[in-house]
């Protein structure tokens, strides 16, 4: 079955320039779009047509680092950094998902949330506690959202209660990778919180694990200066904090995802480069719980692939367009403060890392070129009544200044929602 959509379309053409399609149709067939055209072609004229004129059709949003438990703490106790953060607001709060009514409770809010605010693809942390992230994973897979979960392991440096013994944090993930890994939309990832709360034994039993399913990883890289020389100190025989990840063997098995990357050595972008590895800046969370700011655009010119993160609940905005607004204005303050090597990213730029770029790690998503899963969103209310604004211009501000109300339709494969 085809239908046609009537709106203006925009997405990214390639890293620097959008493509625009003002006042146009777009034929999506079996979830897919099939074309994009000024005026209705002949051998669709008995289609029929959902106008959304006025809107401006762009594709969905993915959010490559956002840890569901810490929905609860958004806004909350965002004057504490890194260290702090996580002792004293963060793991007490993921403990309590050892209660999988809790749990199921508070996943719901988030998955909607996600949906209500345009995100449709996502690289998610739950906590270490099976059921919880069980429900996570089968939540997500439903809703459509082409994703990957991670049941967090951590095995040294963390509360009594969060941690794990190495053999039962990889048996525990494993069951998760037997039932989940042939979903359709949402499927498990590892993910090994970070160096300092992994040690060498889990983390290789990890790699055996990524091996033996073909499965990738997320973590938290180079994320901050404590951490990095936290990962030096608890691996010496590492060169850099992505090497720890390398040496286990966990980069090559599948998609890596990499938080942060605020404060990577030659190295580290050495190793990641060679995977094709993603890293992912989390603007809002860098400025409130690490106070870093990724070298985006030096990255970007080293054909480095970096996608967006929410980073909830150390970034406190759910929606990744308002991040890609963030990005902009840190690469600027970037720029500013160690103009050497640094440059400002232009606003498309950051548009394609919270699309297209991002995108492509779930498949053919995060545009609507030909070919692409439709999975898009149509925004509006955003002009002035004194001047009419580009369809560029409105995705534009959408970023800066929209809120969730702003999106006026949803499609997730195809299907409005
Ligand atoms: N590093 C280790 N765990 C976390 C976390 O939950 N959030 C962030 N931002 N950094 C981390
Ligand atoms: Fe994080």
């Amino acid at each position: 079955m085809m239908k046609l959509i009537h709106a203006d379309i925009v997405y990214s053409e390639d890293r620097a320039h959008l493509a625009v399609h003002p006042d146009s149709y777009i034929a999506v067939e079996k979830g897919k779009v099939k074309g994009i055209w000024p005026v209705i072609p002949e051998e669709y004229r008995n289609v029929s047509v959902t106008d959304h004129s006025g809107g401006v059709l762009i594709p969905a949003f993915s959010d490559l680092h956002v840890h569901a438990p810490q929905y609860l703490n958004r806004g909350l106790e965002m004057d504490l950094l890194l260290e702090d953060w996580l002792s004293k607001c963060t793991f007490p709060l993921e403990a309590k998902y050892a209660d999988p009514g809790f749990a199921k409770l508070v996943y719901d809010a988030f998955v909607d949330d996600m949906l209500a605010n345009g995100t449709m693809h996502a690289c998610v942390y739950g906590t270490i506690h099976s059921e919880a992230t069980s429900y996570l994973i089968e939540r997500m897979d439903k809703a459509g959202i082409k994703g990957f979960v991670g049941k967090i392991n951590m095995d040294r440096s963390a509360p009594e209660d969060l941690l794990e013994d190495a053999e039962e944090s990889v048996r525990e993930t494993e069951a998760l990778l037997e039932k989940y890994s042939g979903n359709k939309n949402t499927k498990p990832i590892l993910t090994p919180r970070f160096a300092p709360t992994c040690t060498g034994k889990l983390l290789y039993d990890l790699g055996n694990l990524g091996k033996k399913y073909g499965v990738g990883m997320q973590t938290h890289l180079v994320e901050s200066l404590w951490e990095a020389e936290q990962a030096r100190v608890l691996f010496p025989e590492c060169s850099c904090d992505t090497e720890i990840y390398e040496k286990a063997g966990l980069m090559d098995n599948g998609p890596v995802i990499g938080g942060h990357f605020i404060f990577p050595s030659e190295d580290d972008i050495r190793i990641m480069q060679k995977y094709d590895s993603y890293a992912v800046q989390c603007p809002d969370a860098t400025v409130s719980v690490i106070a870093g700011i990724m070298q985006t655009g030096a990255l970007l010119d080293r054909g480095m692939k970096i996608g967006l993160g929410s980073d909830i609940s150390a970034g406190h905005h759910i929606g990744v367009y308002t991040q890609a607004a963030r990005a902009v204005q840190l690469s600027k303050l970037k720029e500013f403060y160690e103009p050497e090597g640094n440059r400002k990213i232009s606003f498309p730029e950051a548009f394609w890392m919270a699309t297209k770029q991002s995108g492509d790690i779930f498949g053919a998503t995060g545009s609507l070129e030909p070919g692409s899963v439709f999975d898009a969103l149509v925004i509006d209310g955003l002009s002035d009544a004194a001047r009419d604004l580009s369809p560029a211009q409105i995705v534009e501000r959408f970023c800066y200044i929209g809120t969730k109300e702003n999106i006026k339709a949803r499609y997730i494969n195809g299907k409005q929602i």
